[in-house]
């Protein structure tokens, strides 16, 4: 470094370039270009150096991720992408294709803050709207949420309100997120006594984003487990009635036919999670939950993000699943198979 002096030097430093970019040192690199230059066109000179210098790592570190693959950060990303985006620990093979979520905590989350429940019903909307590409991009393929339910009538006028208004808001303004990013929406639940222009957006959106693919966000709104099945009952009836099927040929499988997650290909969720530390289904799902693997984790919903998400995977993972007592993949392909026939 000291024999740095002007057109010499540089051709010196250019024999150096690999060696400075191994090093990445750039802390030396000022210190011999102000020990050794003072007249002007050697700092010209120099700082043409520098530019170069990084021009040339910034073009190595991009050419090549092998060169840098010595440190811990990008042996990391390294895994990341041999598993296509997803965190290292988790297995493709053993996502759950169906997670079902109970958002619950947001009113406690903004009563912990000294704020309105309202605030806590904006941040739990975030969170779900942070979930939503996570879950499109590690390859789950259907979401559903409870997002409202027939219980949830008896709450304040005001927070009822607000929140039609919210879910509608949401549906308006993620109607374009939700098309780049190929995401289905459907609604399950009675909403023929939903305020008429959330009707309105719920039918604009689920229209509009019917051909997309690559995640189906399901939102239960005024939903309840009980009803769907009392409703399934009376459609079936009625057709029993009319002479359309006989009363023996009704089985599991018509009956599934029959409740509002007829809507997607995967109809029964393998994994349920439930927010903010209650240890209740809570009228969710009750039919299509038979099965599946339940995890309750502390945090409230505002809170719940990757990293509680990814606890949840990892969970889910590490267990057998059983389904009744057989083997988990017979088992498993038997009823996945019936859900994707019906
Ligand atoms: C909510 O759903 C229940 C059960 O289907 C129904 O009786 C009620 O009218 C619905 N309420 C509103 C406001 O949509
Ligand atoms: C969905 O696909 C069908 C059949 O390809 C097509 O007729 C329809 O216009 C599409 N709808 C939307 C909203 O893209």
């Amino acid at each position: 470094m000291e024999t740095f002096m002007g057109g010499q030097g540089l051709k010196f430093e250019a024999w150096n370039i690999s060696r400075l970019l191994v090093n990445q040192n750039q802390n030396q690199n000022k210190k011999y270009f102000f020990h050794t230059s003072f007249s002007m066109i050697n700092i010209l000179l120099g700082a043409l150096v520098v530019v170069l210098v990084l021009l040339i790592a910034e073009k190595f570190r991009k050419s090549s991720i092998s060169f840098l693959s010595k440190s811990s950060h990008s042996a990391k990303k390294q895994l990341k992408s041999s598993q296509e985006g997803l965190p290292a620990g988790l297995s493709r093979e053993l996502l759950p294709k169906h997670v079902a979520i109970i958002m619950d905590g947001n009113r406690r989350w903004a009563k912990n803050r000294g704020l309105p429940s309202m605030m806590g019903h904006n941040a739990g909307a975030r969170s779900l709207m942070k979930l939503v590409p996570i879950c499109s991009d590690w390859g789950i393929k259907v979401l559903t949420v409870y997002a409202f339910s027939t219980e949830n009538w008896v709450r304040p006028q005001v927070e009822v309100d607000f929140l039609m208004k919210l879910f509608e808001k949401m549906l308006s303004k993620e109607l374009e997120k939700f098309m780049r990013n190929d995401v289905r929406v459907s609604v399950i639940g009675d909403s023929t006594k939903l305020p008429e222009s959330l009707q309105e957006w719920i039918t604009k959106v689920t229209e509009t984003t019917k051909n997309n693919s690559k995640l189906h966000l399901i939102l239960a709104v005024n939903y309840s487990g009980r009803s769907d099945i009392v409703q399934a009952c009376q459609s079936i009836s009625h057709k029993v009635k009319d002479g359309l099927i006989k009363p023996e040929d009704v089985d599991e499988s018509v009956f599934s036919q029959e409740l509002h997650t007829k809507c997607t290909e995967y109809p029964y969720p393998d994994l349920l999670i439930r927010t903010s530390g209650e240890l209740r289904t809570s009228n969710f799902l009750i039919w299509q939950l038979a099965y599946s693997e339940f995890y309750f984790d502390e945090s409230l919903w505002p809170d719940f993000g990757e990293r509680e998400f990814v606890k949840a995977l990892s969970s889910f993972q590490r267990r057998q699943r059983r389904f009744g007592g057989q083997d988990k993949d017979k088992m498993g392909d038997k009823i996945s198979k019936q859900s994707n026939s019906n």
